[in-house]
């Protein structure tokens, strides 16, 4: 089988790492894909928003299947666009990448189904958003009603900053939303509660805690994603039976009710408050760093799982896992996640050694004269997989020392709250 595999980031590298050990594979072409897919694929440099230039590409080389890695095609109806022309693709529609394009829609959706989540206003413009701050207990947070990349959410510790939010926010920071929301502040621990659908079975896809923030003790700016760990040290058979009862189930009931089908990865960002979740937001993909720190347990082909998904037959595929756990350190360009330098190069690349357990997916990255350039603020992803923790990041933190890339940083501290150092 042909597959094109669409996006450039870990995520991306991890997916065509997967794919490649299928013996259903023969060959694989990523759109556009960067250093670490070259490796293992073709890299074609299509620009992922350009679906006319896509669809000519899949249908010129025989491409029989599309994995679509980052929410920005999905929400613009890359897999409605793709099907259309009778093209095979792996992903949610446009419809149903509305949980993730607006998050108005995903509100009301949990307001219509009682899935919990924060108590939420919907603004329309800045004076009714003043005259609800005004008289709002801080903390609150405050969001634009688009996809913003992981940006344009603000946790507001006063008005103050509620004022600058709702300014930043209708004044275009991040592209034109039209409306704002503003949440109540829950207290809690994050956890990324990962499924696939198929339309009418979902299957747990592993859960994961992720360190958004830049810096160690998260604290700072926050990231796409500094590092993740699976599983995640709040899951049980409890929260979990909550998660699929209260949020999930009734969300895709929600969507079939209007006619939506899902179907793919869905991605449940949770506070978890004393063992109960909360619905942050959905993501229709996987998580980023949270794909490269979950495939590498995965037993099953992914591409069996895949097909089983758009066959609608995802009740008889079953999913093995290794039994072990699984961390990821991501390497960050010096400046990150604010303006820092492009095509560095990352010397000293073969210094890094790996085994059977060990990972190394590339994000931000090119090839160039046999260099390899960082050119984003994200850049390498070591994942190491052991039956402990500290094991596992141990043999990280050899390797980023015997890189010792100057350009670079990472946090030191993934994983602290299951490694007792
Ligand atoms: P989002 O883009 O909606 O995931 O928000 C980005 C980050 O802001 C989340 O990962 C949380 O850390 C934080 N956040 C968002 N909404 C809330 C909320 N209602 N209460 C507390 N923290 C939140
Ligand atoms: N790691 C967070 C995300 O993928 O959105």
């Amino acid at each position: 089988m042909k597959i094109a595999i669409i996006g450039s980031g870990g995520r991306e590298h991890a997916i065509t790492y997967s794919i490649s050990k299928s013996k259903k594979i023969k060959k694989i072409y990523c759109i556009p894909g960067n250093a670490g897919t070259e490796e293992i694929a073709e890299n074609i440099n299509l620009d992922i928003n350009n679906f006319e230039n896509i669809r000519d590409f899949l249908i010129e080389n025989k491409i029989e299947l599309v994995v679509v890695g980052p929410e920005d095609p999905l929400v613009n109806g890359i897999v409605d666009y793709l099907e259309n022309f009778n093209i095979k693709v792996f992903g949610p529609s446009k419809k149903a990448s509305q949980l993730e394009g607006s998050k108005i829609f995903t509100k009301n959706l949990c307001k219509k189904y009682k899935i919990p989540t924060a108590n939420f206003g919907v603004f329309t413009n800045s004076q009714e958003s003043i005259d609800f701050i005004k008289n709002a207990k801080h903390p609150i947070v405050i969001k634009a009603d688009n996809l913003a990349a992981g940006k344009g959410v603000y946790i507001c510790e006063d008005i103050q900053q509620s004022f600058k939010a709702v300014e930043e926010i209708f004044n275009g920071k991040f592209g034109d939303a039209k409306n704002l929301l503003i949440e109540e502040f829950l207290r809690g621990e994050e956890m990324s509660y990962f499924v696939i659908s198929d339309g009418s079975t979902i299957k747990n896809f592993g859960t994961a805690q992720d360190h958004k923030r830049v810096n160690e003790g998260d604290k700072g700016k926050n990231t796409g994603g500094m590092g993740a760990y699976y599983p995640s040290r709040l899951i049980n058979s409890d929260l979990e039976k909550k998660i699929i009862d209260k949020i999930i189930k009734p969300t895709l009931k929600g969507l079939s009710a209007d006619n939506i089908k899902y179907k793919g990865f869905l991605y449940a960002g949770l506070m978890i408050v004393d063992n109960e979740p909360y619905l942050i937001e959905y993501n229709v993909r996987m998580g980023d760093p949270e794909c490269q720190t979950i495939l590498p347990v995965l037993k099953t082909d992914l591409i069996e799982i895949i097909e089983a998904i758009i066959n609608e037959k995802l009740n008889d595929c079953i999913l093995q896992w290794h039994d072990s756990k699984s961390l990821c350190v991501v390497l960050c360009s010096n400046g990150y996640p604010d303006k820092y330098k492009k095509n560095v190069e990352i010397q000293n690349f073969n210094s890094v050694v790996l085994d059977e357990k060990d990972f190394l997916f590339h994000a931000g990255t090119r090839k160039k004269d046999k260099k390899i350039l960082a050119i984003g603020g994200r850049v390498l992803n070591f994942v190491s997989i052991s039956s402990n923790f500290n094991d596992a990041r141990e043999k990280i933190h050899k390797n980023l020392e015997k890189l010792n890339w100057k350009a670079g940083f990472y946090r030191k501290d993934i994983a602290y709250k299951v490694i007792n150092k």
